[in-house]
């Protein structure tokens, strides 16, 4: 049996941990979900008895059917930022800062949801080797599903440039590639939300687990979601705003 390459998305500890054996990189984005700190992790950044707390995707569907996660959304996706301050040195931001984009959950579309990470190419010859190595890496509740990434900027692609010239275009011309992606959903035993953000904060700022402290993880992956775009598009201003919270929180506990 032939086994062929696979691409694999990551929007969490996989942008700045790369998996093995990779061979291409592209940044990009996925539309229809909101990336949220709402999975325990009683494996990686917490342990069973004080469990951290570490990301996942909740899809629009679950949003809009269910009214517990609308008061989240309002403070973050129904609302939208001015270009020039999430690309301003401050990263400061107020509530004049925002504008109003969305009213009406029911009235959201996939493209009103946008979450930025990247996607890896892994070549035939390492793909069993690899879906194994990261079945084991994000067991805890994360099931595997496939979703389209849209390409904004290749990487790294080397001697395997041809594989990107044959993936095909979405009715915008971005380069689209159906691409497996690790989810908690809503109805996995270790899916905590929703949760307030403060509470969360609070769980991040004690976490640390066999991969090391929460608050570092938190912090690899906002840092690593601002640099996914030159003009701060990729900005998140829910990470931006736990990890203001969790820094704040940590050295109020060792100032
Ligand atoms: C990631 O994108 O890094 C990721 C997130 C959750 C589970 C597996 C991988």
């Amino acid at each position: 049996m032939s086994i062929s390459g696979f691409w694999v998305i990551g929007y969490g500890s996989l942008i700045f941990k790369p998996p093995p054996h990779y061979v291409i990189k592209v940044t990009g984005s996925i539309t229809g979900f909101i990336r949220r700190f709402w999975q325990s992790s009683s494996d990686h950044r917490g342990t069973p008895e004080s469990p951290g707390r570490v990301v996942t995707l909740v899809p629009l569907e679950d949003l809009q059917n269910n009214p517990k996660f609308h008061d989240d959304l309002s403070l973050y996706e129904l609302k939208s930022k001015t270009r020039s301050e999430f690309s301003s040195a401050s990263r400061s931001f107020s509530e004049t800062d925002f504008i109003p984009v969305v009213h009406e959950i029911s009235h959201l579309t996939p493209q009103h949801l946008k979450v930025w990470g990247v996607a890896y190419y892994i070549p035939p010859e390492h793909a069993t080797e690899v879906r194994e190595y990261l079945d084991v890496r994000e067991q805890d509740g994360y099931t595997l599903h496939q979703v389209d990434f849209v390409v904004d900027q290749v990487v790294e692609s080397g001697i395997h440039s041809h594989v990107i010239d044959n993936l095909r275009r979405n009715g915008q011309g971005n380069i689209t590639i159906d691409s497996a992606i690790y989810i908690g959903t809503i109805d996995n035993g270790s899916f905590v939300g929703p949760e307030a953000l403060h509470d969360t904060a609070e769980v991040i700022a004690q976490s640390v687990g066999p991969s090391g402290r929460n608050i570092d993880y938190l912090s690899g992956l906002t840092h690593a979601v601002r640099s996914l775009q030159v003009d701060g598009e990729a900005a998140d201003l829910y990470l931006e705003d736990l990890l203001a919270t969790a820094e704040e929180l940590t050295s109020k506990t060792n100032p």
